[in-house]
């Protein structure tokens, strides 16, 4: 049984763990160019929560998994994140001047580099992911990966869910509109994560494949909820990136569109149908279970 205490030291092991494989694979500053090494450097090493690194090791965990297999892939998808935050916070997009605490990457530096840094970072996981020595040695395995990581962070997952975001401001949407633009810019990586981590195994049944899979979706929307319920609710110090982004642009979010209250009852909701969908697990999948419900109470 894995309690609170034993699971905020997880995530601290976690967190600790894909810092020094992003600070491994991260080219150094010194290295030309240097501005773009730079500016790599500062958006992805910092202050992250490391979400998705957190998930890819606990999949790992529940499903028996050394953890060393799948560090390449907990850093090549915090990466590919890393660059979607880049370009999220550029001025055509959410034109945000904070983020983990600190100015923005195209604040710190300037925009070209931003953008170069956001490119660079998406060619920098893929090389990991050919690269690892420590990943599975199974080429087909490693190309299934390749193929989730291209396919969910592409058009038809992240980048198309930015781009069904940046179409939907000043929009009337509807639910279902909002949880579809929700499960593309935010679940894909998620899903990502889980799935990634399970191509590992060498037992995992498709049923099991398929409930984890399940409580992904899941916790990949419940987390975009908790998100934009905390651009309402919580403040700039302890988000560090601007409370009140989504209002500012009118956004269309969860609490936009049925209101507080009811974007609270269905990030818990979804909470409960993640959990019920890995009940086929015993106690080896509690991080998940633990994971689910921080994602739905975090502050930040
Ligand atoms: C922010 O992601 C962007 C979303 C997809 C909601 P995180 O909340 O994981 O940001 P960091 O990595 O902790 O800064
Ligand atoms: C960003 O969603 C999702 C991605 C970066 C793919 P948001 O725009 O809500 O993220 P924050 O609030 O700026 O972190
Ligand atoms: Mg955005
Ligand atoms: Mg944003
Ligand atoms: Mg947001």
């Amino acid at each position: 049984m894995v309690d609170q205490q034993i699971f905020n030291k997880l995530l601290q092991d976690y967190k600790q763990r894909v810092d020094l494989a992003l600070e491994n694979w991260l080219p150094l500053e010194t290295l030309n160019p240097v501005k773009l090494h730079q500016a790599m450097r500062y958006s992805v090493l910092g202050s992250g929560k490391r979400v998705r690194p957190v998930l890819v090791y606990a999949t790992a965990s529940t499903l028996g998994i050394p953890l060393n297999q799948v560090d390449g892939i907990a850093a090549a998808i915090e990466i590919i994140h890393a660059y979607s935050l880049i370009h999220d916070d550029l001025p055509a997009m959410d034109d945000d001047d904070l983020r983990r605490g600190r100015p923005t990457c195209h604040k710190q530096f300037d925009e070209a580099t931003a953008i170069l840094a956001g490119d660079a970072l998406q060619a920098l996981a893929f090389y990991i992911l050919t690269h690892d020595s420590e990943m599975t040695p199974d080429a087909s395995r490693r190309l299934a990966m390749i193929e989730k990581l291209a396919l969910f962070s592409g058009s038809r997952g992240m980048a198309g869910g930015q781009a069904i975001d940046l179409a939907s401001v000043g929009k009337d949407i509807n639910i279902a509109e909002l949880e579809t633009m929700h499960i593309h810019k935010t679940g894909a990586l998620i899903r990502t994560c889980i799935q990634m981590a399970a191509l590992t195994s060498n037992t995992v049944s498709d049923a099991q494949f398929e409930a984890l899979d399940c409580y992904a979706k899941k916790i990949g929307l419940s987390f975009q909820v908790q998100d934009d319920i905390l651009d309402v609710i919580s403040d700039t110090h302890t988000l560090g990136k601007p409370q009140g982004s989504d209002a500012g642009l009118d956004k269309p979010t969860f609490p936009a569109i049925i209101g507080l209250q009811a974007a609270r009852e269905k990030a818990l909701e979804l909470h409960q149908q993640a959990l019920d969908a890995i009940q086929c697990f015993g106690a080896e999948a509690d991080i998940l279970r633990l994971i689910s419900h921080w994602f739905v109470q975090r502050s930040h």
